[in-house]
């Protein structure tokens, strides 16, 4: 089979080029211009952005978590990447207590297996550090999970203590790994969820009174300084405050290995929405939460700056009906998350790159070249260029798309950017050479997403 993308505008995180790009099985073999060779499928991309296949490393499919589990499974969720112009995930693998990683893993890997439309890899939660655990790090890093998530909130649920984390950070300096952490101080949220609660304190908004800023500024602080002690790479995963991101910057001036990613609703949604009537904020409860507005143009200049290297959704989808719903007259039960994979590359487009925040280029290392890089996929994915998997979007710039619950694909009751309009469209997606979005419509196969067994640092 092959395919040969024709006109288009060629977008990498370092170039920007008229040419045509040729596809023999699943690779891009050829780039160049006046391609004439004979393809199966000729695609015209006159007019549009030929760019590398999103990249989102931080989704949550099928993932139980806070009484409930998260809408979208794996053929869900991925087709809706798909939509969106993402053709490759890391979700999370969680080792529950008790339980070996190796158990983990394999429970996760059936959770795709058969169902993923597009690539997938994971990370590991590690929310148990038994000795064996330990040991066990080093054969996930062997086995292409080359990074660990920890948490340092949900004291009970994932939350480990300093020593474990520290241990945990020391096992992955020497394997080749990379720690991704949960930076809020869990103890602190903890007390003061409590504190709220016995006032009478129920309703959403209270679930980002009681997640100040300063807790994720002090715990991504400690976060860098474990890791700066074990010698090791720290990604901070879903960053939202400006106290958090300015730990960042300073770990990376000093020229630590110090990496964060932030999420689209962490620049386009704000602490406003919490005050929307009734229960609709509880909408927007996810960890850490929305921060004021004036975050949203710091956490811009970081990402322009390269002091954020990332933009990730942090997917976690659950209806308003049903399972956040469980949280009426009680924040804290509400479960934490909401839904993004398939709306960040437009949202991005249009919120970055058309309000002069990021170039072209920025946007394509931001969502797929960078996050490629970080986690051990750079050159297969996250470029186009011979050699690399044919992960492609031809993204319409001109057409607009409206935001909806109503068009859009992820199985949840609700969208957080209900009625937006923006400017960018993925109007044709190819996941290792195979046309999974053709104008619009899903023409992929359930099951056909591999296994990334991710490289680890060399
Ligand atoms: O609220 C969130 N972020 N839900 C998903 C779990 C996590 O901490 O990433
Ligand atoms: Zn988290
Ligand atoms: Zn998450």
């Amino acid at each position: 089979m092959s395919v040969l993308i024709k006109n288009g505008t060629i977008v990498n995180s370092s170039d920007l080029y008229r040419g045509d790009v040729y596809i023999e099985s699943d690779k891009v073999t050829t780039i160049g211009t006046n391609l004439t060779m004979a393809a199966d499928v000729t695609i015209d991309a006159a007019g549009r952005y030929v760019l590398p296949g999103g990249i989102d490393v931080h989704t949550h499919l099928d993932m139980p978590f806070g009484g409930s589990t998260s809408a979208d499974d794996f053929a869900t969720g991925t087709t809706a990447a798909a939509f969106g112009g993402t053709t490759s995930i890391v979700d999370f693998a969680i080792q529950y207590r008790g339980q070996t990683l190796q158990q983990a893993l394999d429970t996760w890997r059936a959770k795709a297996e058969g169902k993923a439309v597009i690539d997938y890899g994971f990370h590991m939660i590690i929310t148990e550090l038994t000795d064996e655990v330990e040991n066990e790090m080093d054969s996930m890093v062997e086995q292409g999970v080359t990074s660990f998530k920890l948490f340092m909130a949900y004291p009970g649920v994932f939350m480990l203590d300093d020593a474990s984390i520290f241990r945990a950070m020391l096992r992955t300096g020497k394997n080749g790994g990379t720690i991704c952490m949960h930076a809020e101080n869990g103890g602190v949220i903890d007390v003061l969820v409590k504190k709220a609660l016995a006032e009478g304190k129920t309703a959403p908004k209270y679930h980002a009174l009681t997640r100040p800023a300063r807790a994720e500024g002090e715990a991504t602080h400690r976060a860098i300084a474990l890791a700066e002690m074990a010698d090791v790479p720290v990604y901070i995963v879903h960053l939202s405050a400006a106290e958090a991101l300015a730990m960042v910057t300073e770990a990376r001036d000093r020229g630590l290995p110090a990496y964060a990613e932030t999420c689209p609703q962490y620049l386009f949604l704000s602490y406003d929405n919490y005050e929307e009537p009734g229960f609709e904020g509880a909408k927007y409860v996810m960890s850490p939460p929305l921060r004021p507005k004036e975050t949203q143009d710091q956490l811009w200049r970081g990402l322009a700056g390269n002091d954020l290297q990332a933009i990730s959704t942090d997917h976690c989808p659950f209806c308003m009906k049903e399972q956040k719903a469980l949280g009426h007259g009680d924040f804290s039960k509400i479960p934490n998350g909401a839904p993004g994979i398939e709306t960040r590359m437009a949202l991005v487009y249009d919120g970055g790159v058309r309000q002069g925040r990021i170039s072209l280029n920025r946007w394509v290392e931001l969502t797929s070249a960078s996050p490629a890089k970080i986690f051990g996929l750079f050159p297969r994915k996250g470029t186009i260029a011979p050699g690399s998997d044919a992960d492609i979007v031809i993204f319409n710039p001109d057409r607009t798309q409206t935001l909806s619950v109503k068009t859009l694909h992820m199985n949840v009751d609700y969208n957080p950017y209900e009625g937006r309009v923006v400017q960018g469209v993925s109007e044709t997606v190819l996941s290792r050479g195979k046309v999974v979005i053709e104008n619009d419509k899903f023409v992929g196969r359930r099951g056909a997403g591999t296994f990334l067994k991710r490289d680890a640092r060399s």
